[in-house]
């Protein structure tokens, strides 16, 4: 794959010992974005199967033999979910509950949209309760910002605990339907999600077609909430001009909820512990937890589940520090939408509106590191093909911006005057925030990394 953290590491020479290995006339090696599998990067994908250096033979062996059907983790089932706890909330919430007070209850838990824009959660059920039914529920599973692997790491581990978040908001706004909509990437957790929205309706928890699980197809501007309804409406994934909002004008119509795979997550365990699960948590000034997912030239790359307010230097640490022979030398704080920060900017807690002051933002909490052997000119350049790929196409500003900003910055001097009109052009007058914040990479780099370009 040819995003970022497997760039880094080596992710053409996997390729091409892939196809060394495999007969050129039966399977051809193409490249494509971020797989999100990060902490095992550099990663391909044959088939179903997903390709490190650790799993190049047994795979080999599998693909030789045909079989290419998807790995499935060992994962928390409906039984084992119900011997503990499981949806006697919801079931309690069904009989007798007051959507109001649990919507007060995630408000008091400082709950905000895990997906990248940081919505307030509860607000969001307000806004659409307000808007005559029938309504729906969609789930955000697309996952397609490079560097972002925390919604598959829960719905591989406790798929569960986001099924029940997303069945309690969907009572707290009568939705009529939950469709789920889910990248074709992780073909384990569409595997899990099958089985299990299969044992949620043979147990009787929900109605046969209740949950609709929808696959995506690999575009990364379907996770833009507009894009995405577009898609499960079954046209092409564009993002729409707003307003109208989705709460009002959703999927076929109607006022939508939109969420993401994590925050349906927090909202079963804030109903369940309390507020406070979230709201007790403090460092550095900033409230909650975040699930930053780390990659690049740290020693273990993973989901970290860390306080709101840490820094750069607590996520390193927490990821065993710094590969071995590597020396911190920049970050991307969350996603190729946030750009790139110099280690010396060490000290800002990671977090909603703690970034904003430097250009940037906190997004999916993707957290890539760069070190002494990587150039952050590369690293843009690598984010801004990503854009240029992944653009619908829709409007000129980045259409057209992304490729004129990929010519420039393969120059050995940037045209840095050209390249600032040009990302002021994007930032002012692209549709959506595809467009609006590939720039951040470019002004990130010029800023801060002046002897590079
Ligand atoms: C270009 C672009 C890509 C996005 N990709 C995702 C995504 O993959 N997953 C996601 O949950 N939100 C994504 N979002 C944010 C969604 O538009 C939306 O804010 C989110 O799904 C709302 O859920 P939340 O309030 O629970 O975060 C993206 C936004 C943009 C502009
Ligand atoms: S900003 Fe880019 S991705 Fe968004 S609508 Fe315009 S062309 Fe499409």
């Amino acid at each position: 794959m040819n995003s970022l953290s497997c760039e880094l590491v080596g992710a053409k020479e996997l390729r091409l010992a892939l196809q060394d290995g495999l007969n050129p006339d039966q399977i051809r090696v193409l490249r494509a974005p971020c797989m999100g599998r990060c902490d095992t990067a550099p990663v391909l994908e044959l088939g179903h199967k997903h390709i490190d250096h650790a799993t190049m033979d047994k795979v080999q062996t599998a693909v030789a033999n045909g079989d290419t059907h998807a790995e499935i983790p060992p994962f928390q089932d409906l039984a084992a979910y119900c011997e503990g706890d499981g949806y006697k909330t919801l079931t309690k919430l069904r009989t007798s509950g007051n959507w109001q007070a649990v919507q007060d209850q995630i408000l008091a838990s400082g709950l905000r949209g895990l997906g990248g824009a940081g919505f307030p959660s509860g607000k969001k059920w307000g806004f659409v309760r307000d808007n005559a039914g029938p309504r729906y529920l969609a789930v955000n599973g697309d996952e397609g910002e490079p560097g972002t692997f925390k919604d598959r790491f829960y719905l591989e581990r406790e798929p569960h605990v986001f099924l029940e978040g997303m069945l309690i908001a969907a009572w707290a706004v009568e939705a009529e339907t939950c469709f789920i909509y889910m990248r074709d990437e992780y073909p384990a957790v569409l595997e899990i999600l099958r089985r299990e929205i299969a044992a949620l309706e043979a147990a009787g928890l929900v109605a046969p077609g209740y949950i609709d699980l929808r696959r995506g197809a690999g575009a990364y501007i379907c996770g833009e909430e507009s894009a995405m309804i577009e898609s499960i409406e079954g046209k092409r994934g564009m993002p729409r001009h707003r307003p109208p909002f989705v709460a009002q004008v959703g999927i076929f119509g109607r006022p939508t909820l939109v969420h993401n795979v994590e925050t349906l997550y927090w909202v079963a365990r804030i109903c369940r512990e309390g507020p406070d699960v979230l709201a007790a948590v403090e460092k550095n000034g900033r409230k909650g937890l975040r699930s930053y997912s780390v990659s690049g030239r740290v020693a273990a790359p993973g989901v970290y589940l860390l306080p709101a307010g840490s820094t750069i230097t607590d996520i390193i640490a927490a990821a065993g520090g710094m590969a071995a022979g590597h020396r911190f030398k920049a970050y991307q704080p969350g996603g190729p939408s946030s750009g790139l920060l110099p280690a010396s900017m060490d000290d800002i807690p990671l977090d909603f509106d703690t970034l904003q002051p430097h250009g940037s933002f906190i997004g999916s909490a993707a957290v890539v590191v760069l070190s002494d052997q990587d150039r952050a000119r590369d690293a843009a350049l690598n984010m801004l093909r990503f854009f240029e790929d992944e653009s619908c196409g829709q409007c000129t500003p980045c259409r057209v911006g992304c490729e004129k900003a990929v010519k420039l910055m393969q120059a050995d001097h940037w045209d840095q005057p050209l390249l600032e009109e040009i990302c002021q052009a994007m930032a002012d007058a692209s549709i959506c925030g595809l467009g609006q914040a590939a720039p951040n990479p470019i002004r990130m780099t010029m800023a801060h990394f002046p002897d590079e370009v």
